[in-house]
């Protein structure tokens, strides 16, 4: 298994804005991450701008050296800022404003026309890939394809959230069906949501063999406040790149 690892600092963002304060920056810690091994950096810009601000998508852009990750909704206003910023890579997600995260993935059949406008916008303004995050079900991967994303980022959250082993081989299934169908329709494959130090190698040896990156954010901020961002990365990297 060597996949690359992208960290999302949403999480850094959410803890500054608790007090309204400048700091912990995630743009500081987009630099610590990737010193401490991180392929690239990953933020959501919501709507309603709970954690990252345009400020700090703009600052990233010109920041990160690997590969910035720039998620995103169809919303016009956010399209907008993203096609300005025009990141290395784009993935489209769906927003409720009431969701505490990202509950599931892009319906791509229910929405075909939006979902290509925008990949075409983004390319044009400079994106090289634009993926869509859909569930594991080779249909939506499928629709993906034909709508024309670059790649797709399977939702592993069924996954993480799956409590008893049998629910966990079966929600890993469906991660290595559509890890084929996507690979087969010649798409790269991302994957993320939930996972941590525990979960990530049982998804590597089930679904791994063609996933090229993982997005990962939550489990890494919250061991950063035990051990030090660094040190939280460094043993992330260590599981996803062998
Ligand atoms: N991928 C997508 C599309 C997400 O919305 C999120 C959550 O922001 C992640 C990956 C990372 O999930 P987590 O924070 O649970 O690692």
């Amino acid at each position: 298994m060597s996949a690359n690892l992208l960290i999302n600092v949403d999480h850094i963002a959410t803890l500054r804005n608790a007090r309204r304060a400048a700091r912990p920056d995630p743009v500081e810690a987009a630099f610590r991450a990737e010193a401490a091994g991180a392929d690239g950096i990953v933020v959501h810009l919501r709507e309603d701008r709970r954690h990252i601000t345009e400020r700090d998508v703009r600052l990233l852009a010109q920041t990160v050296s690997g590969t910035f990750d720039l998620e995103c909704s169809t919303d016009a206003e956010v399209v907008a800022v993203c096609a300005d910023v025009a990141p290395a890579l784009a993935t489209l997600v769906p927003e409720r404003r009431e969701e505490v995260t990202t509950e599931g993935g892009l319906d791509v059949r229910a929405a075909p026309d939006r979902l290509a406008s925008v990949a075409d916008r983004l390319r044009d303004a400079g994106t090289d890939t634009v993926a869509f995050f859909v569930d594991p079900v080779p249909a939506q991967v499928e629709a993906a394809a034909r709508v024309g994303a670059d790649a797709v980022e399977l939702h592993t959250g069924d996954f993480a959230e799956a409590s008893a082993s049998a629910s966990q081989q079966d929600a890993l299934a469906r991660l290595s069906e559509a890890a084929a169908a996507a690979e087969a329709a010649g798409l790269r494959v991302h994957a993320g949501h939930g996972l941590d130090y525990r979960n990530v190698g049982p998804f590597f040896e089930a679904a791994g063999p063609c996933v090229a990156e993982v997005s990962i954010g939550f489990a890494v901020v919250a061991r950063a406040a035990m051990v030090g961002f660094e040190q939280a990365v460094r043993e992330m990297a260590r599981l996803v790149k062998g």
